[in-house]
């Protein structure tokens, strides 16, 4: 049986005038632009969020300028391990006000996780020089070790920390 193709029948028409219409769709796509640009995905593919995503600079710190980033304001929440600062503000459970770690937030937490230990006493004092970690012994620095690979495989590394008269 042969097969025809009658374009005087409407159907045909409609339906041959919407697959030269489909194919014109896909040699010329439309270029043209939004009247406004689009703020979410359900708006289109191409849209833009309404403000650019905050950048984090690296910078250098101090005891006493690396304190305030102690996430109590609900900011960022950094941290220092032998001499490398660490943005966790994405760890806010562990970190924030009432997380289990706070006590880290916005300090030098190197002897703390070299020990294993969240008390106070293993903080300095900001306005005190750097902890040297010169009577931590092999198992101590191994343990900070790990953490510090832990950190950098996590989190954002954002600056380094030196003394308090350095900079
Ligand atoms: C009471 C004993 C402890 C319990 C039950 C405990 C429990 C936990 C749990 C459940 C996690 C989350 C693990 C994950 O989701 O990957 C964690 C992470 C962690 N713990 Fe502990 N922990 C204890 C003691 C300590 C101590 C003494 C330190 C002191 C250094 C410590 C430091 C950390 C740190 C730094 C993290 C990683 C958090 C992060 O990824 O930002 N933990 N702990």
């Amino acid at each position: 049986m042969a097969l025809t193709f009658d374009l005087g029948t409407p159907v045909n028409t409609a339906l041959f005038l919407y697959i030269l219409y489909s194919v014109q769709r896909i040699i010329l796509p439309s270029t043209s632009k939004p009247s406004k640009v689009p703020h979410e995905f359900k708006s289109g593919y191409s849209w833009m969020p309404k403000t650019h995503q905050a950048t984090v600079m690296y910078k250098v710190y101090t005891p006493k300028t690396l304190q305030p980033f102690n996430g109590q304001d609900g900011g960022r929440i950094l941290l220092a391990i032998k001499g490398t600062v660490f943005d966790v503000t994405a760890g806010r459970n562990f970190y924030g006000p009432n997380g289990m770690y706070g006590n880290f937030a916005g300090r030098d937490a190197s002897r703390g996780m070299a020990k294993q230990s969240f008390d106070l006493e293993m903080l300095t004092p900001i306005d005190q020089p750097l902890d040297k970690l010169e009577d931590l012994n092999g198992m101590e620095l191994d343990n900070m070790k790990g953490w510090i690979e832990h950190f950098t495989n996590k989190y954002i590394v954002c600056g380094k920390l030196v003394e308090n008269d350095a900079i």
